[in-house]
């Protein structure tokens, strides 16, 4: 039975890509493992949202070469948005690789290995079920057709087209049979699903009726697609997560045009203010140092960040990507990017301080996702001193707030 090392890099799309590719290979009589040196087979599933995250995946790839001369047989399987882009190449520059498939390709994952003879020996084994964890994650969509000037994904993942809510459903059913509390649902741009008609907000409806389900998220919502109907859906639908991780890139509408976002700083303000009326604690993703970010443009992020107080905020220094309309264009100096973004992580990092002590005397529902940590539905990590099975759900009274986790 060969045995899988598996490397994940980026996000939770590529989380949910490798445990569908996983499942692929328990079909084929292999079983995954913690330990690298006893494995058969690596599948480097990769990202390149930023040069940096290539980057990770390639020099991964690198010194995956001393791994393989060590034992006979040994296969390197190279997929993802990283795999996407740079295609066949990968083969040239790391002759080790023995298959490269690309992001746009993964529905095809199972035919691809089986033409690529990975299994001559085998040992066909009964399929193993997957770890039971109180999360599943399930994709709802694939692709992006959004196109902003300086984002990658659409050129590596293709159009945007939504999955058939029958499948979708009956995945979370039979995930939720499994043991599973909590959902979280997935698309580059997860609220723009639309099946013939059947929307976002009816598919998380129809979710929030299975008598099982504890929580159901939803990751990357697009600020375009936050609609009446939707805010709605939040008030009827208390399963539904008090927190949203609503990327808005920048807080300055000459900037936002130029991103092709589709949002000014005004409507997104407006929006946010109505997500938090309805008690929806908010994160997001910023870019720094966009091209033609000026400081009025930047200081236009600065307030928004103010005025939204974010939970968290992953800050980003623009990355030019190959292909993508914002790379044509001259960067901003370096060394102003690197102070712009020192000024707003000190920022987030005092709105999310205050995030986290706003919760203090609260009373929050935890789902524990190791013994002693879990999660609340507004997302902050609780952590106490007690021990629970991994899966309890448990009432407890916030004590204390610390660094980036709350104490109970
Ligand atoms: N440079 C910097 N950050 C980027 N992101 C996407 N493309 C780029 C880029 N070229 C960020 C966005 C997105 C997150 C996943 O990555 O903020 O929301
Ligand atoms: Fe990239 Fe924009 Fe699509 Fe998000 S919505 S994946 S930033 S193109």
């Amino acid at each position: 039975m060969k045995k899988v090392y598996l490397q994940t890099f980026g996000c939770q799309m590529n989380e949910a890509d490798s445990e569908e590719m996983m499942l692929t290979l328990a079909a084929k009589g292999c079983t995954q493992t913690q330990k690298l040196e006893e494995a058969d087979i690596v599948l480097v599933n990769t990202c390149t949202i930023r040069e940096h995250a290539e980057h990770k995946a390639i020099s991964y790839l690198g010194r995956l070469a001393k791994w393989k001369a060590k034992k006979e047989g040994r296969k390197i399987i190279f997929t993802g948005c990283a795999a996407q882009r740079l295609g066949q190449k990968i083969k040239k520059k790391f002759p080790h690789t023995d298959i490269v498939n690309g992001a746009k390709n993964i529905d095809n994952f199972s035919s691809v290995i089986e033409k690529a003879d990975l299994f001559e020996d085998q040992n066909t084994q009964p399929l193993s079920a997957p770890a039971n964890s109180p999360i599943a994650l399930v994709n709802i969509m694939r692709g992006c057709s959004c196109k902003c000037s300086y984002c990658i994904v659409p050129y590596v993942r293709g159009e945007a087209y939504s999955l058939d809510p029958k499948n979708i459903l009956s995945q979370v059913k039979v995930a939720l049979e499994s043991g599973a509390k909590e959902i979280v649902l997935l698309g580059q741009t997860v609220n723009a699903y639309n099946y013939k008609g059947f929307s976002f907000s009816k598919l998380l409806r129809e979710i929030c009726s299975f008598d099982k389900l504890l929580r159901l998220r939803y990751l990357s919502p697009h600020p375009m697609f936050i609609n009446e109907e939707f805010l709605q859906t939040l008030k009827d639908c208390p399963k539904i997560a008090r927190h949203i991780h609503l990327p808005i890139q920048s807080g300055s509408t000459r900037i936002l045009a130029d991103m092709k976002r589709n949002y000014t700083r005004e409507e997104l303000l407006a929006k946010l203010k109505a997500l938090r009326e309805i008690g929806i604690e908010i994160s997001t993703d910023i870019i720094v140092g966009y091209p033609k970010e000026t400081e009025e443009d930047f200081k236009d992020t600065l307030t928004l960040c103010q005025e939204a107080q974010f939970s968290a905020a992953y800050c980003f220094k623009f990355s030019p990507r190959k292909g993508t309309p914002a790379a044509l264009f001259k960067e901003l100096d370096q060394k102003i990017v690197e102070k712009r973004l020192d000024i707003l992580l000190n920022e987030i990092k005092q709105s999310s301080k205050d995030a986290y002590a706003r919760q203090i005397a609260t009373k929050q529902q935890v789902l524990f996702e190791t013994p002693t940590n879990g999660r609340t539905s507004n997302n902050f990590w609780v952590r106490t001193k007690e021990k629970y099975p991994v899966g309890a759900v448990v009432d407890l009274q916030i004590k204390e707030s610390k660094d980036t986790i709350l104490l109970a």
